[in-house]
């Protein structure tokens, strides 16, 4: 794995939005993985720039959004469909058609969608460069501990730890789901390329489990060492090290 330490959150949006935007000006039918969540909020801000003022084409770009809550019909305020629009869809030219998020709207075939989603991504060729955060309790899309390093596509309950994170996005913490559909570990090991993003001194003491303690199902993200082509980005806060003042691409 490859850690880029980066002295902050705009430093580390700005490097993941370059890795990005290299790989679509390399092959512009790219196939996305895409996270949703507080981390990755300055890296879309970033690639929208990178579209207006650079004239970063999206428009045979493929995506794969890797989770979305149980419960919430697309159109919810705080459902990763709005998400996704808001900060990133609604302002690049990408067909809607190339957009892939799972369905999690009430009352739909939970099993039948995972199914659906997990076949959608195959169809699609896999997925060449997936974009993923990891949570305080180390999980990785909404691979909670204890998930199996061949998990696929499906429904799991969400983590107490997680369900608290998310109330801010929420009325109240009651409110949060309990449930989603998730991309698995399986699935997200078969991407070509990963690039694994933490910020904030909250996020320190998962990246250390994740990067230098034992690679088990009960930290989710250290799975992503078995992967060939990682890079994680850190801003110093989340970096469990002393970083090297003022250095870019530090590696461990
Ligand atoms: P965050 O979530 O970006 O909102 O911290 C990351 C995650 O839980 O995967």
């Amino acid at each position: 794995m490859r850690v880029l330490v980066t002295p902050d959150y705009r430093t580390l949006s700005r490097q993941a939005a370059e890795i990005i935007a290299d790989a679509v000006r390399f092959e512009p039918r790219l196939t996305l993985g895409l996270p949703t969540g507080s981390t990755p909020l300055g890296m879309y801000e970033e690639l929208v720039r990178k579209h207006s003022d650079e004239n970063l084409d999206f428009s045979r770009v493929k995506t794969f959004n890797l989770d979305e809550y149980i419960g919430l019909a697309p159109g919810h305020p705080s459902s990763y469909h709005t998400y996704m629009h808001l900060h990133f869809f609604d302002h690049v030219r990408i067909p809607i058609k190339h957009i892939h998020i799972p369905d999690g709207a009430p009352g739909i075939d939970t099993d039948r969608e995972s199914i659906r989603y997990e076949q959608a991504i195959q169809q699609a060729g896999g997925i060449d460069l997936l974009v993923v955060g990891i949570g305080s309790n180390g999980h990785i899309a909404f691979n909670e501990p204890g998930s199996s390093f061949a998990s696929r596509t499906r429904i799991v309950d969400l983590a107490r730890e997680t369900r608290a994170n998310a109330g801010r996005y929420f009325a109240s913490e009651d409110e949060v789901p309990r449930r989603a559909i998730t991309v698995g570990i399986g699935t997200i090991l078969e991407s070509r390329r990963i690039l694994l993003l933490a910020s904030g001194s909250g996020k320190s003491g998962a990246v250390a489990r994740a990067l230098q303690g034992p690679v088990s199902e009960d930290m989710p993200a250290s799975a992503l060492r078995g992967h060939f082509d990682v890079t994680a980005i850190l801003d110093e806060a989340a970096t469990p090290l002393p970083p090297i003042a003022g250095v870019i691409g530090r590696a461990w």
